[in-house]
């Protein structure tokens, strides 16, 4: 068993161990009220392959609780979604003292966040992430929140949990597309904070693509680690906190440029981290060889990526409109070498267009149709 502390105001503790989702109860029992309940908020993709061992873990540990199940997907990390649980959590019962319980994906684990920051002006949630991007990142931080029509998480709260509990075997019955897009938040943070998870990323890919218990554990535990640090130093995201959104910037435009129908998140964030590379290299910010090994390395751990099909001035419109582009100054995150990033201001719109261009030429040789 691995544990992180996220060391803020009321810390928290981040467990992670293979098969602890089955001693979920126990750890349950710790926060929830003597006389209190705990709403376990799901999917029924989720609830299907591991409900029952939350739920009978739940049962053992003597704890009073109910389950409701949401709509699976982005479309549904609604407003209408968080009061139709917070309707469905009053009809139940829930007050003050509830405990909700999140056990899905990052969408869930949002959602169920947001839901747990506001009902009844904020209650308690324990995050049980099920997908590796929700282990590694989105479980962790409190940030929760829904879409609106026009964009990405503009509603939303922070609203840390007591607890997380990780459980690197849940990713058993993950699509392999959906590991992999997270495998690429794993390599992030490699490039933005650590040399050693870089290294055993590259050491140790073929345990990795292949789910290695021992290898996931030690992975994930690295990323928790590294994700707490950056919490616990700038927990609302004004200084050191924006290196987590490296590869975003980039990764953000193609996904809204592609009606976020082409690409999951971490297929869309590699190659925005490989764009990154190479604006960094236009900078001479980083050399070529060392971008180069990068690139080829995220290439490596997520592939295969699907290429990027539409214009380059399509795309660039999408990323000077997005919410990080402050004033109309585009800002990107951008690496120095392995394990050191910078924030840098004021890049040019040329660049970023040839920088764009490039890399979907690149897309084209090394992605799939
Ligand atoms: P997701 O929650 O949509 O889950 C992906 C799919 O995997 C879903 O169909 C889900 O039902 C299924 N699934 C989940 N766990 C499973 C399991 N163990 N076995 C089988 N299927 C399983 O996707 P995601 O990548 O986890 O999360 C993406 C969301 O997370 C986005 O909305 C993004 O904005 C958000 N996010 C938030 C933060 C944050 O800091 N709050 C950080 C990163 C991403
Ligand atoms: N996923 C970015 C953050 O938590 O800040």
């Amino acid at each position: 068993m691995k544990k992180v502390t996220v060391e803020l105001h009321t810390p928290y503790t981040c467990l992670i161990e293979c098969g602890s989702l089955a001693h979920a109860g126990s750890l349950a029992r710790k926060y929830v009220a003597e006389d209190g309940m705990a709403v376990v908020i799901t999917s029924a993709t989720v609830r299907k392959h591991w409900g029952a061992a939350v739920e009978a873990s739940l049962r053992q540990a003597g704890l009073q609780y109910h389950v409701l199940e949401m709509r699976d997907g982005e479309r549904y990390k609604t407003l209408a979604t968080v009061e139709d649980l917070a309707e469905r959590m009053l009809a139940l019962g829930g007050d003050r003292t509830t405990t909700v319980i999140a056990l899905g994906g990052g969408v869930v684990g949002d959602v169920a966040g947001f839901v747990a920051a506001v009902y009844m002006r904020g209650i308690d949630v324990l995050q049980l992430p099920t997908t590796l991007v929700a282990m590694i990142d989105s479980a962790i931080g409190g940030k929760t929140g829904v879409n609106l029509k026009n964009g990405k998480n503009l509603v939303g709260a922070f609203h840390q949990p007591r607890a997380v509990l990780i459980d690197p075997l849940a990713l058993n019955t993950l699509p392999e597309r959906e590991y992999r897009s997270g495998l690429s938040e794993a390599i992030k943070y490699g490039i933005i904070r650590s040399r050693e998870l870089y290294a055993m990323l590259e050491r140790r890919r073929h345990d990795v693509r292949r789910r290695d218990p021992q290898c996931l554990e030690a992975m994930i535990a690295e990323c928790v680690r590294m994700k707490a640090e950056v919490v616990a130093a700038d927990e609302r995201e004004s200084d050191l906190r924006r290196i987590l959104n490296f590869g975003h910037t980039f990764g953000h435009a193609l996904e809204s440029a592609t009606e976020y129908r082409r690409f999951l998140h971490g297929e869309a964030v590699a190659w925005g981290m490989i764009a990154a590379c190479r604006l960094a290299v236009r900078l001479h910010r980083i050399g070529g060889e060392e971008a180069r090994g990068i690139s080829e390395n995220i290439l490596e751990l997520t592939q295969p990526l699907p290429s990027i099909a539409v214009e380059a001035e399509q795309v660039f419109q999408h990323m000077a409109s997005d919410k990080k582009a402050r004033a109309g100054v585009l800002h990107f995150v951008l690496p120095r070498e392995i394990g050191q990033v910078e924030m840098v201001r004021g890049v040019p719109e040329n660049t970023v267009r040839e920088t764009w261009q490039e890399i979907i030429q690149y897309s084209r040789e090394h992605g799939t149709a």
